[in-house]
């Protein structure tokens, strides 16, 4: 019978010949993953045998891995701002830039979070950044809105499993489109990835994650472009109003917020220094 650190030690080889980057973590989360077992009693229990049928699941998702799927969808699950998401085929993986808009929406609001707040977050796909700041906010409450049926199903479940399903609506729509507002905080991480930079993406991306959460085509702005030009209709006055934004966009995204009269904006930027979130305000 296989043992434990044997089933570890294939799954690296196999995930390091498919050029997966730090394959022992993957393997070892695999690993972990089907045996109920944390990463450490992976590696403190390497000699205890595993039954045929786990190893098979093992080896499977092993070669669902080299075949370069996402770890949070092998696992089904990310955490993010220490909260865990289901994560599906149909949601973008949150991503630790993104907490970086969480901390700029949260460090203008302030004090302002012990109020009822109304907060909006377009194309909220697992319903990460909305689920971040309800937990923030606790007297706040929330639409979170996706084009896609499946993610707002996801965003959906998030949401009870995190028991915000009381505080939190999560809408099937094209962004604005169908909101009556007013809301106070109005967020959007959007597709923004240039149609160019498609082919460059990792695997892991452009094979597997929902292209709709990738990129609006073209320049990578078009989705900015169509929210901005949608959000006075339904924003409180004063309302905040804050993006993630692509490597490069800041600046642009920032001048397309100005121009339409949602300024002055602040840019804030990541751990590796990249402006990363654009905040600004409703007129009011
Ligand atoms: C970059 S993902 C962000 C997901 C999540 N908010 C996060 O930060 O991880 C963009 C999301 O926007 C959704 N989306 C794309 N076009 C949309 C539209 N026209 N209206 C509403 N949502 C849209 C996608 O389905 C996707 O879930």
């Amino acid at each position: 019978m296989p043992t434990i650190k044997s089933l570890v030690q294939d799954a690296v080889l196999r995930l390091r010949l498919s050029g997966v980057e730090g394959p022992r973590r993957d393997a070892e989360l695999i690993v972990g993953h089907v045996l109920g077992l944390e990463r450490a009693s992976v590696i403190a229990r390497g000699d205890d045998p595993v039954e045929p049928a786990a190893a098979a699941r093992i080896e499977a998702l092993a070669a669902e891995r080299a075949g370069r799927r996402p770890m949070a969808q092998i696992l089904g699950r990310r955490e993010f701002w220490s909260l865990n998401f289901k994560v599906t085929e149909a949601t973008l993986d949150p991503r630790p830039d993104t907490e970086t808009l969480v901390e700029a929406v949260l460090a203008v609001i302030g004090l302002r979070r012990w109020q009822a707040l109304r907060i909006l977050d377009l194309g909220t796909g697992t319903g990460c950044i909305l689920a971040a700041l309800l937990t923030e906010c606790p007297a706040a409450k929330g639409v979170g809105v996706d084009r896609s049926a499946a993610a707002a199903a996801v965003a959906r479940e998030n949401m009870s499993a995190l028991e915000l399903g009381g505080r939190a609506t999560i809408v099937e729509g094209d962004w604005c489109a169908d909101l009556s507002g007013p809301f106070d905080v109005i967020v959007s991480n959007p597709p923004y990835i240039p149609e160019a930079d498609m082919a460059r993406l990792a695997p892991e991306v452009r094979l597997f994650e929902p292209r709709a959460a990738l990129t609006p085509g073209g320049d990578g702005l078009g989705a900015y472009r169509l929210i901005i030009g949608q959000v006075g209709a339904v924003a409180a006055p004063g309302a905040i109003v804050g993006f993630e934004v692509g490597i490069g966009q800041s600046e642009a995204v920032a001048a397309l917020m100005v121009a339409a009269g949602l300024g002055p904006v602040t840019i804030r930027p990541d751990l590796a220094g990249i402006g990363r979130a654009v905040l600004g305000r409703a007129p009011g």
